[in-house]
């Protein structure tokens, strides 16, 4: 685009330097002196504002296309997972917005401890059902980033320590989270995020 404006700014009128093939100084009525300084004065003044053009198009391309989101960004803005070979007991891990996301199919008995734990017992109170999908109990989606300092908590291999509640173990300082990602000890002040997801299909998610 930059070229194309360049070239229109200095092409086709610039006096003196195309169409008749006569030198300045065979042209009526002009002085060679007077012909030659307004023409280069002319040029110079069109080559300035080719260079503004020039200039204007370099600085506004890449605002305008800072405004547009890019195609990767798009692409990342949501992360949609299978979850059909995942089997009860089994977790994964995935990547959405560069954050990974704990993904766990919850075991019956862990179902039934993260519901029937009192909300006295715990520090950032939250019911089990509010953090999953009605229907979708066994399924359980948190950000894995402790809500301490940020590191990434333990538990989604089977051999990683869980803690004393059976979800994850953050070793730095030691905050423990249930089965339904709630904190239940140590450091850290809250629950795992459950961030913004929906089932697309029986066994499809779309996070974001
Ligand atoms: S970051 Fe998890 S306990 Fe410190």
């Amino acid at each position: 685009m930059a070229e194309q404006m360049a070239t229109a700014g200095v092409s086709g009128s610039i006096p003196g330097l195309t169409g008749s093939g006569k030198t300045q100084s065979e042209r009526p009525g002009l002085s060679p002196q007077g012909d030659h300084s307004g023409g280069r004065r002319d040029f110079l003044k069109l080559v300035t504002g080719s260079f503004a053009l020039v200039g204007a198009g370099a600085i506004a391309w890449p605002f305008i296309n800072s405004m547009n989101p890019a195609a990767d960004t798009l692409a990342l803005s949501t992360t949609d997972v299978d979850l059909g070979p995942v089997a009860v007991g089994q977790a994964i891990t995935v990547v959405w917005r560069g954050k990974p996301v704990f993904i766990r199919h919850r075991t019956p008995e862990e179902v039934k401890a993260a519901v029937d734990t009192p909300m006295s017992a715990l520090k950032d109170p939250a019911t089990d059902q509010s953090r999953t999908k009605p229907g979708k109990e066994p399924w359980l989606v948190v950000v894995g980033i402790c809500t301490h300092l940020g590191c990434v908590p333990l538990g989604q291999k089977p051999t990683d320590e869980r803690g004393a509640y059976g979800g994850w173990f953050c070793p730095c300082h030691g905050s423990v989270y249930d089965t339904a990602g709630r904190i239940r000890q140590g450091p850290a002040p809250a629950n795992l995020v459950v961030p913004p997801y929906a089932f697309t299909n029986d066994t499809r998610i779309r996070i974001g």
